[in-house]
């Protein structure tokens, strides 16, 4: 007993040690902590000693003086400790600076202190009081800014060009300057105040920028009345970017006032009802913008007689545009290099723009014809025309336009026929949908010349011809969908090496396939190693470049995982239909019906999950499912996001050989 307590007593002691040790470990740990670098120490003293404490320079009730404590004195040299100072861990630079609020008073200029701090990524001074200043060139120093907030602190002038230098800033808060710009008239050429947060209206007073060229406010928080007017007073201004924000567009100005000429003007989402008439005599515009507006009715006359030698760009999508008065067939601007008119609702025939088209756009419209003159538009690289009313049979031509062409969408149309035979050699075709139109007959066997193709989409067809053995040379082709069509036979192909080396997603549902389902094709369609980054297939890139808008639109080099699935995920019902089912005559693993013999065992819980955590060699993101169907069951499975990282041993053990 005695011992047993003494043993006891000792255990509690040990204990009580342990924590006075690591308590004494904690604190010595948090001593060993960076302190703030001497260079940003010495940067924030001076920044104390440009100003003066001035109780009237901050509004905010709860303010108080925070530089009081930056002081040297008490051995408190660490300017991380110093208030309104953030520093980041590891390396103890100084990474946010948060005096709003603080009773600032003084002039600042480019040699401050503050510009030292290179490292920055957050700044507020706002509610102090700047007596005035203009916000210093210097600020361009800070290249991390993410935040910068100078509202109500009292600068005044022009807002420096350098601002638009600092490409990660996320948040800009000028709010109580921008409407005094009196001191603006200045020499200012640029400005961009583009991807802020500004709030309200454009104030008035920014037609004093008597010389200014550029001015960006796309994708701010902007909205109410905007007397447009006062830009067109701006005889130099040559690009204007209003788009992404929900301003509504004032304007009076008409075909008889002299006006700018623009290059530039990008006018989406600004809460337009028809086309404004300055633009009748705007003869030198390269990109015009005007998606996400109210325009209704035909697109006028006169508009596709403006600007007819040097329109590069006209995005008019998401609009409520019928048509085009005296439905001109084909359009007379002769560089245009993209035309976007996604989802408006257009009717009647195809417009045909000039042989220098690159990038089409007529997505979601009523349109019920096209003439073989698309066929003349040698340049044609993205045409996606899904979701109309097309008709008809598919020129043969079409094939034709594949040495150019990367991307071709037809999906949701009815066209019927048989699909054009005409793929030529050196096909530059990356994507083909033909998807949920009335294609009947085979595939050709011509496009096995498009060597480039990674995403073939004929699925909700009538077609009706045997598994496309003859693509498995595709060695780029990702996504292959033959879902809902009359397709039949075997799949299997003794006399032909499968190969498909390169398919992520296969949907074969709701065809007539029978026989075996050939598990050596899963063990072949290794390419699932592939990690995915990007989200699009196709994204539009709009840069701003110093002499204004500049496009490149790209089509991805390769289609990664993500994209795919995300691509996969519209075509697919999120798997209600496996990518197998619905193929009475199907049997062989994975699916429970075994060939010969038409019994249906019950369904086991699915092996894959079954055999994730132990020695599945597939990483997460296998989708699989196990669905009733009919009277069996049936395993589906979309082979996607699969990172095969061992042998295939595994594979082979669930699946069986055949
Ligand atoms: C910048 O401000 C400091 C005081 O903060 C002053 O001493 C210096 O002369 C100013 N420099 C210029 C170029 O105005
Ligand atoms: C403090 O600021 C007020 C205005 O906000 C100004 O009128 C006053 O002169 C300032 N005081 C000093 C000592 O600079
Ligand atoms: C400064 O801003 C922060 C965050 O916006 C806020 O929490 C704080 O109350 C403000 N005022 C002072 C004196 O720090
Ligand atoms: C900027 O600071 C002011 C005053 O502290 C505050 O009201 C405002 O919300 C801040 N702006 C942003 C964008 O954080
Ligand atoms: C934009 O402004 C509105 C009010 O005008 C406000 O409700 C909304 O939160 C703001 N959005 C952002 C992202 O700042
Ligand atoms: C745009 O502003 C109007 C008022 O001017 C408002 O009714 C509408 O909800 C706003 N739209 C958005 C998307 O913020
Ligand atoms: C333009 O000027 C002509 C002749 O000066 C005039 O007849 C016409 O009404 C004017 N147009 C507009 C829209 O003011
Ligand atoms: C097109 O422009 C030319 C000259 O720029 C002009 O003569 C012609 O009348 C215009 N046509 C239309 C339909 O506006
Ligand atoms: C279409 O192309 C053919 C052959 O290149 C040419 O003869 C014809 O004039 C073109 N049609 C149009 C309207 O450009
Ligand atoms: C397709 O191109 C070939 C060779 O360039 C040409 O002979 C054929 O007529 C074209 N077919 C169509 C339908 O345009
Ligand atoms: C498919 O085509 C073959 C021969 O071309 C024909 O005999 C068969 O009836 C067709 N099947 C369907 C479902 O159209
Ligand atoms: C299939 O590939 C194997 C080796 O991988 C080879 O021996 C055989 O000849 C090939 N068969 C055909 C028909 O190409």
């Amino acid at each position: 007993m005695d011992s047993y307590l003494s043993h006891s007593m000792f255990m509690r002691l040990l204990f009580l040690l342990s924590i006075l040790f690591l308590v004494l470990l904690t604190g010595s740990l948090s001593s060993l902590q960076p302190l703030c670098h001497e260079d940003e120490r010495s940067a924030l003293l001076q920044f104390k000693d440009s100003f003066i404490i001035n109780m009237s320079a901050s509004y905010d009730p709860s303010a108080y003086p925070k530089v009081a404590s930056w002081t040297l004195e008490g051995g408190n040299s660490d300017c991380c400790s110093w208030d309104g100072v953030e520093c980041n861990e590891e390396a103890g630079h100084v990474i946010g600076l948060h005096l709003n609020s603080s009773f600032l008073y003084g002039s600042i200029n480019s040699s401050n202190g503050l510009f030292r701090l290179l490292q920055l990524q957050r700044l507020n001074l706002a509610d102090n009081h700047f007596i005035g200043s203009q916000i210093p060139f210097g600020v361009g120093n800070l290249l991390r800014l993410t935040y910068l907030n100078l509202s109500l602190s009292m600068f005044s002038g022009q807002i420096p060009s350098e601002l638009s230098h600092i490409s990660k800033l996320s948040s800009l808060d000028l709010s109580g300057h921008i409407p005094s710009l009196s001191g603006y008239l200045t020499h200012l050429t640029f400005l961009d105040l583009g991807h802020n947060n500004l709030e309200g209206t454009i104030p008035n007073s920014f037609s004093e920028l008597k010389s200014v060229m550029t001015l960006g406010f796309r994708e701010n928080n902007l909205s109410g009345m905007l007397e447009f007017d006062m830009f067109l007073k701006i005889k130099s201004l040559s690009v204007l970017v209003l788009s992404s924000n929900n301003l509504t567009l004032l304007t009076k100005a008409n075909s008889n006032d002299t006006l700018p000429q623009f290059h530039t003007l990008s006018l989406g989402s600004c809460n337009l009802r028809k086309f404004p008439d300055f633009l009748r005599t705007q003869n030198k515009l390269s990109w015009l913008e005007m998606q996400q507006n109210y325009i209704q009715g035909l697109v006028p006359k006169w508009l596709y007689n403006i600007s007819i030698k040097t329109f590069r760009a006209i995005i008019l999508s998401d609009n409520f545009l019928i048509g085009f008065e005296q439905s001109p067939l084909v359009l007379q601007w002769s560089k245009l290099e993209i035309l976007d008119l996604d989802s408006n609702s257009l009717q009647g025939s195809l417009p045909i723009p000039q042989p220098s088209i690159k990038i089409y756009h007529v997505q979601n419209n009523l349109i019920r014809e096209m003439s073989s003159l698309i066929c003349n538009l040698s340049s044609l690289y993205v045409l996606d025309l899904s979701y109309n009313n097309l008709r008809g049979n598919l020129h043969p031509c079409f094939g034709n336009l594949s040495s150019r062409l990367s991307a071709l969408q037809l999906r949701s149309n009815n066209f019927h026929g048989t699909i054009p035979k005409t793929w030529v050699e050196g096909s530059s075709l990356e994507m083909i949908d033909l998807s949920e139109n009335q294609f009947q007959g085979q595939l050709p066997r011509s496009m096995a010349n498009c060597m480039m193709l990674e995403y073939l989409h004929v699925g909700n067809n009538q077609i009706n011809d045997t598994f496309p053995f003859w693509l498995g040379n595709l060695s780029r082709l990702k996504v292959l969908v033959l879902s809902s069509n009359a397709f039949l036979g075997a799949i299997k192909n003794p006399e032909i090496n499968y190969t498909f080396s390169g398919l992520h997603i296969i949907d074969i549902s709701k065809n007539s396939f029978s026989g075996y389902l050939p598990a050596e094709y899963f063990l072949h369609w290794n390419a699932m190693k592939v990690v995915g980054a990007n989200d699009h297939l196709i994204y539009m890139e709009l840069g701003f470049s110093g002499d204004g808008w500049s496009s490149s639109v790209q089509f991805s080099d390769t289609l990664t995982n993500k994209g795919i699935e995300l691509e996969y995920d519209q075509i697919q019902d999120v798997f209600k239909n496996s990518s197998f089912r619905g193929n009475p005559g199907l049997c062989g693993n994975p699916l429970l019906k075994k060939c010969g013999d038409f019994k249906y065992t019950p369904t086991p819980p699915s092996p894959f999950e079954e055999n994730r955590s132990s020695e599945s060699p597939f990483h997460f993101g296998w989708k699989v499912v196990a669905i009733g169907y009919g009277c069996g069951f049936v395993i589906g499975v979309v082979i996607g996001q699969i990172v095969i990282t061992r042998k295939y041993d595994w594979f082979v053990k669930i699946f069986g050989k055949m």
